[in-house]
């Protein structure tokens, strides 16, 4: 048994119509959200046991030490890592990678780093990146907030993509939302000049709320005139097709840094 991550995923099981995470709502969850309010940082997913199939399980304990990078309080060489001075772009929360991976593929000429905390997801991407035999794509099984603070350095990003983050729709749980301020200082902080935040989601009212968030943070500017139209070279993700299937529409933000 793997002690592992939950997030948005197990709710599509659920019985809810409502994308919710699982723990949301909960007694336990709230208990909790308090504590965590006086310990530390309220996280945008909550720690669960996750399961993990035969294949994940090799492939995460014979190609993580080659294609995972531990956290470390310590700035990342992106040069050392990739062998190149290629752009760099990091996707926050891939869940299970298969977008990922397809985009990697897609341009050997760009380096891609994949944080997400969700073991099973990790192990996944892993045996596509062998499968495949990428060799622009590393991944970062941690907190992505904690990551970027701690090792990412300041102006040295070319894109983030936070394709269908978990939505917590509930108002309370809403300082879980990954797109909210002050935190997008910290991705405009990160962006060099010219670099994109790229934002996808199948509930709209996130994207409305994100789409506020980001027009009042510093030194980001929206491309578009409010939502941002699809772009073309984006691949379609496991939660895409979730949301598609539950009739719910698809709404974009893209912003630069300036
Ligand atoms: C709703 S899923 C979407 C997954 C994928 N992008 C897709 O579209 O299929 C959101 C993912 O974000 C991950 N996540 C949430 N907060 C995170 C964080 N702070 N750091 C890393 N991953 C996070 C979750 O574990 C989960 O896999």
């Amino acid at each position: 048994m793997n002690i592992n991550f939950e997030s948005f995923e197990e709710n599509a099981a659920s019985e809810s119509s409502e994308p919710v995470p699982l723990s949301c709502g909960t007694e336990e969850d709230e208990n909790e959200s308090a504590l965590e309010g006086l310990k530390r940082e309220i996280k945008t997913y909550v720690l669960r046991i996750g399961r993990m199939t035969a294949a994940q399980e090799k492939a995460y304990a014979e190609l993580s030490p080659r294609w995972c990078i531990p956290f470390e309080k310590k700035q990342l060489n992106f040069v050392d890592i990739f062998g190149n001075t290629n752009p760099v772009i990091i996707e926050i929360g891939f869940g299970m990678g298969d977008a990922t991976a397809d985009l990697a593929e897609a341009n050997p000429d760009i380096n891609y780093l994949g944080i997400e905390v969700h073991r099973p997801g990790v192990g996944k991407l892993l045996n596509e990146i062998q499968k495949r035999e990428l060799k622009n794509l590393f991944i970062i099984e941690y907190d992505a907030v904690e990551v970027l603070r701690e090792m990412i350095g300041d102006n040295t990003v070319n894109g983030f993509h936070i394709f269908f983050p978990d939505p917590w729709p509930k108002k309370r749980h809403h300082k879980r939302r990954m797109v909210q301020r002050p935190r997008t200082n910290l991705f405009a902080q990160k962006l060099s000049k010219g670099g994109y935040l790229y934002f996808v989601t199948d509930w709209l009212e996130y994207a409305e709320f994100a789409l506020e968030e980001l027009n009042e943070t510093k030194s980001l500017k929206n491309k578009y005139d409010g939502f941002a139209l699809p772009q073309k070279w984006r691949k379609q993700t496991k939660f895409e097709r979730k949301g598609i299937a539950a009739d719910r529409p698809i709404t974009e933000l893209f912003f630069e840094k300036i």
